[in-house]
């Protein structure tokens, strides 16, 4: 039998690539770990999940400073935004949690090989000037963000930016277009909104958060107009010319029209991401992407070549960090002789803006599809967060929970939430619904009073027909 210096080489320190690697070498594994970043964790710890979050939870902060809402607590204040200290708060919590990474990788034993990885052949992968070789090998090489034809970014010019560049604006943007209403436009959006940006938004397609509940879409729409963002829907972007510190966007309608074009100091282009699968030597051991650049894969994350699987946002399904480290997990415990289980239809989905918006299972009309169109043959019920008595208390009156359940079995098919905190109550939705609940199961579980989680079992009493506070 070859020899190999490792039994699993991880390309990519990501949520995939670092769990898979940790949990390779929980399970006994000889385990190397590819980056080619400075620093371990991904796009989630670097320049996605947790620097977004550090952003978002302090401009909140500003926000309720500013806009009246601690002064309705009786907390009379006036803000002074320190937008480099901001900046310093978010860049400690990168380096305190992809420090803690490295800490994981040395307290188990995996050894962080530090380069560009490229394959040689299945088994024998370059990294940066070192040759690793491997009985298996898992790619997690996650995304990267999908450029608009003939509209450049530039993050350093702080003009035209990525996600990335939008987190280290050096100073609060006058006016801001965000092109794309989906998770990143809406969060990214929301933080320079909060700290004083005029921010239009402008979706392609006629409803913003494409792949959400039709309800939740509409809902969160009037929600963040409520807060001030602009939209333009159905709407394209045809040009964005830079001058200097300004730049100039012209955009017309979906489906032609006439242009208009608006000045801004800051375009942030989110229209989606990409998997990273070039440059990885894929065509050395006759690995080809789908048409879409992913890797496809079985369940046991086999991609078509032997000895080589991939996890992540590289592979099928959606781009969310607590997918990617589920694989992780999976993909480890397959290649130590174990069964490792994702069950990709219970996925929690969250938009962290304030309130959040969050999912999991079907949407309505995800559900109605899959009765072949019978309205009969679901029930659904939505409990405004407006009688829900915490949410009422903490002034937080915007959104609802809806459920969606089987009408013949009563089974739980998709749970929604907008609430301030629907990313924490949406785990309940998804433990019910692993474990196949029906509403009955959750309207008949004790919640703790006062709690947002309450407007969960009051919506499933709804399905039931018989909430208590509406
Ligand atoms: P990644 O995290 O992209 O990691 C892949 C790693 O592989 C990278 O570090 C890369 O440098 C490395 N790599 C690539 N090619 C090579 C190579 N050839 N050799 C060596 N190394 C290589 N998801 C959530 O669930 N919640 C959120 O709140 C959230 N917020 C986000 C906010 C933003 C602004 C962005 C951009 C994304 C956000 N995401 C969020 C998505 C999340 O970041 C991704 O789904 C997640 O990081 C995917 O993990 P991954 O391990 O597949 O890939
Ligand atoms: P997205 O796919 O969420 O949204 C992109 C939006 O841009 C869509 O609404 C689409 O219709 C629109 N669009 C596409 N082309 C357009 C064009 N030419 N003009 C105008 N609109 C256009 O992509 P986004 O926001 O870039 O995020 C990428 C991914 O990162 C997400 O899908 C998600 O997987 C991940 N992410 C997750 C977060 C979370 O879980 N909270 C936060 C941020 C990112």
């Amino acid at each position: 039998m070859a020899e190999y210096d490792y039994d699993i080489l991880v390309i990519g320190a990501g949520p995939g690539g670092y769990v898979a690697a940790i949990r390779a070498a929980q399970l006994g594994l000889k385990t190397a770990c590819a980056e080619s970043r400075e620093t371990l964790g991904g796009t989630c710890l670097n320049v996605g999940c947790i620097p977004s979050k550090a952003m978002l939870h302090a401009s909140e902060f500003y926000d309720a400073a500013a806009n009246g809402a601690m002064a309705e607590m009786g907390i009379d204040v006036t803000p002074k935004l320190n937008l480099p200290k901001m900046h310093d708060q978010r860049l400690d919590a990168v380096n305190g949690l992809t420090k803690g990474i490295e800490f994981l990788f040395k307290k188990n034993k995996v050894d962080w090989k530090k380069g560009l990885a490229t394959f040689q052949d299945a088994h024998t992968v370059k990294v940066g000037e070192e040759t690793v070789t491997a009985r298996e090998v898992v790619i997690a090489t996650g995304s990267s963000v999908t450029q608009l034809p003939g509209v450049e970014v530039d993050n350093e010019n702080g003009v035209v930016v990525d996600s990335t560049g939008a987190l280290e604006l050096p100073k609060v943007p006058k006016k801001m277009v965000v092109i794309g209403g989906g998770v990143i436009g809406l969060e990214l959006g929301s933080v320079w909104r909060r700290l004083g940006a005029e921010v239009t938004c402008v979706e392609f397609l006629d409803q913003i958060l494409p792949g959400m509940d039709a309800d939740v879409r509409k809902e969160s729409n009037k929600i963040f107009k409520k807060q001030g963002i602009e939209f333009k829907l159905s709407t394209k972007v045809t040009g964005v010319e830079v001058k200097g510190k300004k730049a100039i966007v012209t955009v017309e309608p979906a489906k032609g029209g006439d242009a208009e074009t608006m000045e801004v100091d800051c375009v942030l282009v989110s229209i989606g991401r990409r998997p990273n699968t070039e440059g990885l030597g894929l065509e050395n051991i006759g690995l080809t992407p789908n048409e879409r650049g992913q890797i496809e894969v079985d369940h046991e994350f086999k991609t078509s070549v032997e000895g080589v699987r991939a996890i992540g946002d590289c592979v099928p399904g959606p781009m969310l960090a607590h997918k990617a480290e589920d694989e992780g997990i999976a993909v480890a415990e397959w290649i130590a002789g174990e069964t490792g289980i994702v069950n990709h239809d219970v996925i929690p989905n969250v938009v962290y803006t304030l309130p959040e918006i969050a999912g999991v299972g079907l949407t309505e009309e995800q559900a109605l599809e899959k009765m072949g169109g019978d309205k009969k043959a679901i029930k659904t019920s939505k409990f405004p967060m407006m009688a829900n008595s915490r949410a009422k208390t903490n002034h937080e009156p915007d959104g609802f929970v809806k459920v969606i359940a089987e009408a013949e079995s009563d089974r739980v098919l998709g749970i929604w939430a907008i609430a301030s905190v629907a990313g924490t109550m949406i785990a309940e939705a998804a433990i019910a619904m692993e474990f196949g609940a029906t509403s009955e199961d959750i309207a008949y579980t004790c919640h703790a009073h006062p709690t947002h989680a309450e407007a969960i079992k009051e919506a499933a009493m709804g399905v039931q027909g018989k909430p208590i506070h509406i």
